[in-house]
């Protein structure tokens, strides 16, 4: 897996910039083209049936003939959707014809592997069935999701189904927000909620059942989940575990419980039809913008969903269709709706109300759509092939963001809503996120649970030792694990917190430099998505506004300074709207703020303010030294551990204000076109030689990079060595135990 992934790296580096810059020049080109674009040859399109060098473009009358065969369909089914009740609509499912089966199947086994396609019922009718015939007497039916808006809507559709109020007999967890009460029989919740229920409950006694949905996602939390409940299920012989798949998974998941049955549910709920791209699109934004408009001008009625790598290819994305439209006389009025999961909620909400009559909908989505939901109505999927991944270079300790081209098993979850690349070019499935991901808090949290060697722990796929390594290293220098790989008193205490280690260790350190009510507010309003808004046509006003709040050595600062005058509003929503502040992600933040507070008073942390910015900026700096850089240019700076150029965001404090500090920590790092460091704050270089003396010494600005990076990397394996002989000397005494 390492050198496929240092391929792919390659690739999507290199085709993210090309693509950023060819992207750049189109837009200032595109009205220009759009004159001379004729609708019949907008973009070729290939039958599947046919042979490559027999291809030919599919003209507009023969996407017209696709078209009306689907219109055909898709009345029967918004028919069928309008005029049924919730009742019959749950016994048209597949899994409604084989419930019988299924229940007996899990009666037979304590784990089953479930294969169905999307939208067979898995996600919304197991959990029900369980409960029909008994199980939530014994206790709850657990059912997790990676993603936190599949845990909600999810919730909501079932308890619609069983005709409760939400959160009361069904309720969903996601963190920050438990929308369940005593009476919850039956709980959506993503699986980090779960993995952090087995820290206080390590036997789960709260469930009689428990199903891993989307499990081929292979999401960080379901992969270390799975080595937790395969011991669980050991232990408790009442316990249900149902993992869902797709198909190419199963047999891996199967092997991995110990030859499990795998239990396939019969049924396509409709026939899909794909068309490939002749050749390799050059830009997939403006591909996927042609075919949809020619979709919209040329075929029946259904709606469409386009899958898109990102929030910034969506945005853009929604512009130029709803743009090019407006260009084009007497086209028909197009609904276009974006979805990410940093779209306010409400926002969200709006993919799945019916557009007005006639009124054709556009959903433009990340791959939050693939699988997790389920938008009715959807007669056409554009894919643009890409998706983004979150990336850990062990090499240099950072994350980023960068965009991939998707696995088969994307691309099939993408057809199923609604080859040749296909076959050589793409993964069979995604790398899982173990594999390439910082591991940080998964080692935290298996070592507080007493699992001593994390090289020992039954993984499906274990992550890379160089992962796993440096993410101890990352947990060493924040205090949290001891030279001998055990957790410090810091560290237990940081488990507690639903937070990043960086910022758990930062609320902590903070008691003991009386900034803690401050650092309170920064930890909090970092765990929210993004607070300031900047609506279309009124882009230099909300800036203007926005720059008021700009403390100029810290965006930290910043996010503080916005709270307190918020507060100081009586925490008003008019104010909120007047400054161009999302209210409901500062009423997040309230929320989030009380809910690390309950934790710290549990934890006899007091919060207290000592009114000194400076004191809370060296308290950042305690928590993210290891995130410095050093000040090369005009707002150009060096990381002053890898020597890697990094820019300062267009949107932070610091950005453009005359000020440029010699030093400052950054937050994290995003790759777009440049590499940016997002949050930053000013620090003084004695503070980094103060706080973090594994890294940086007074004589540090004297010293080459060379010798700093030697200085690190013989640390480093001095704490390596030492891991490992603690590591022997457990073993010799478990051996002689
Ligand atoms: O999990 P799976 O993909 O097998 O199916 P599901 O999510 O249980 O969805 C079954 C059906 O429930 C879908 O076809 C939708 O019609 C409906 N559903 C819905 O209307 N709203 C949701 N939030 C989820 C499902
Ligand atoms: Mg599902």
């Amino acid at each position: 897996p390492t050198s496929d992934m240092a391929i792919i790296c390659r690739k999507g580096c290199q085709s993210v910039r090309k693509y950023r810059e060819q992207k750049e020049r189109r837009l200032a080109q595109e009205k220009f083209e759009l004159g001379g674009t004729k609708l019949g040859n907008i973009l070729g399109i290939k039958r599947r049936d046919q042979k490559d060098d027999q291809s030919e473009d599919v003209d507009y009358k023969k996407s017209q003939k696709f078209a009306a065969h689907m219109q055909e369909k898709n009345e029967a089914v918004s028919d069928f959707a309008q005029k049924k009740t919730l009742d019959e609509q749950r016994k048209f499912l597949p899994i409604y014809a084989i419930r019988e089966d299924l229940l007996k199947i899990i009666r037979e086994n304590s784990i089953i592997i479930c294969v169905g396609e999307t939208g067979s019922g898995k996600t919304t009718q197991m959990t029900q069935y369980l409960h029909e015939c008994g199980y939530t007497k014994r206790g709850m039916i657990g059912c997790t999701q990676p993603r936190r808006v599949a845990a909600m809507s999810v919730a909501k559709r079932v308890s619609e189904e069983m005709n409760c109020k939400l959160g009361d007999d069904v309720g969903y967890a996601i963190r920050f927000e438990d929308c369940t009460s005593e009476k919850t029989i039956i709980k959506y919740m993503t699986d980090g909620i779960l993995l952090r229920e087995s820290l206080t409950d390590p036997d789960l006694d709260h469930y009689s059942a428990v199903i891993m949905d989307e499990a081929h996602e292979r999401s960080l939390n379901t992969d270390v989940l799975f080595g937790l409940l395969r011991e669980v299920v050991s232990r408790r012989q009442d316990l249900k575990l149902i993992v869902t798949s797709a198909t190419m998974d199963s047999e891996k998941f199967s092997d991995f419980f110990g030859n499990v049955p795998i239990f396939i549910i019969p049924g396509r709920t409709f026939p899909v039809e794909s068309f490939f791209s002749k050749a390799c699109v050059e830009d997939y934004v403006d591909a996927a913008v042609k075919q949809c408009i020619q979709i919209h001008l040329g075929a029946g009625d259904g709606d469409i969903l386009v899958f898109m790598p990102g929030q910034e290819d969506i945005e853009v994305t929604c512009e130029l269709i709803k743009e090019r439209l407006s260009d084009l006389e007497g086209a028909k009025p197009l609904s276009i709706l974006p979805i990410y999961s940093q779209l306010p909620s409400d926002l969200q909400a709006k993919i799945f109300q019916k557009a007005d009559d006639g009124i054709r909908k556009c959903v433009v989505a990340t791959n939050i759509a693939e699988t997790s939901l389920t938008v009715d109505g959807i007669m056409y999927v554009v894919d643009s092939g890409y998706c983004k991944l979150k990336v850990y270079n062990p090499r240099i300790g950072m994350d980023a963001l960068q965009i991939y081209p998707v696995s088969q098993a994307n691309a099939n979850q993408r057809m199923g809503r609604a080859e040749r690349n296909f076959r050589e070019e793409m993964l069979k499935t995604n790398v899982p996120e173990i594999q390439r991901t910082n591991l940080a808090n998964v080692v935290l949290l298996l070592k507080s649970l007493g699992i001593q060697d994390l090289l020992q722990f039954h993984f499906m796929d274990p992550p890379p030792q160089d992962n796993l390594m440096n993410s101890m290293y990352q947990l060493w220098i924040l205090g949290a694990l001891d030279n001998t790989g055990s957790l410090t008193q810091l560290g237990r205490q940081m488990v507690e917190f639903p937070l990043d280690p960086a910022l758990s260790q930062m609320l902590i350190t903070s008691v003991g430099m009386s900034c803690s009510s401050e650092i309170l507010i920064i930890v909090s309003m970092l765990s929210v998505p993004s607070i300031f808004f900047r609506p279309k046509g009124k882009e230099e006003e909300s800036d203007a506004k926005r720059e008021k709040f700009q403390v100029a050595e810290s965006d930290h600062l910043t996010f503080l300074h916005v709270y307190i005058q918020w507060k100081k509003s009586g925490y008003s929503n008019n104010w909120c709207s007047d400054h161009f502040i999302h209210a409901k992600a500062m009423r997040k933040v309230r929320e989030v703020r009380q809910q690390l507070k309950d934790i710290m008073d549990s934890q006899k942390l007091d919060v207290k303010s000592c009114g000194n910015w400076d004191v809370v900026r060296k308290c950042i700096c305690a928590a993210y030294f290891h995130q410095a850089a050093r000040l090369k240019g005009i707002g150009e700076y060096v990381n002053l551990r890898t020597g890697m150029p990094c820019h300062l965001h267009p949107t932070s404090a610091l950005f453009g204000c005359g000020f440029t500090p010699d030093y400052i920590v950054y937050h994290e790092l995003i790759m777009t076109t440049k590499e940016y460091m997002q949050c930053v704050t000013c620090v003084d270089g004695h503070w980094l030689a103060e706080l973090g003396p594994m890294f940086f010494s007074l004589k540090d600005s004297l010293k080459t990079r060379g010798e700093r990076a030697r200085k690190e990397t013989s640390e480093r394996s001095t704490m390596e060595e030492e891991m490992r002989l603690a590591q022997e000397k457990l073993n010799r005494m478990k051996e002689e135990a």
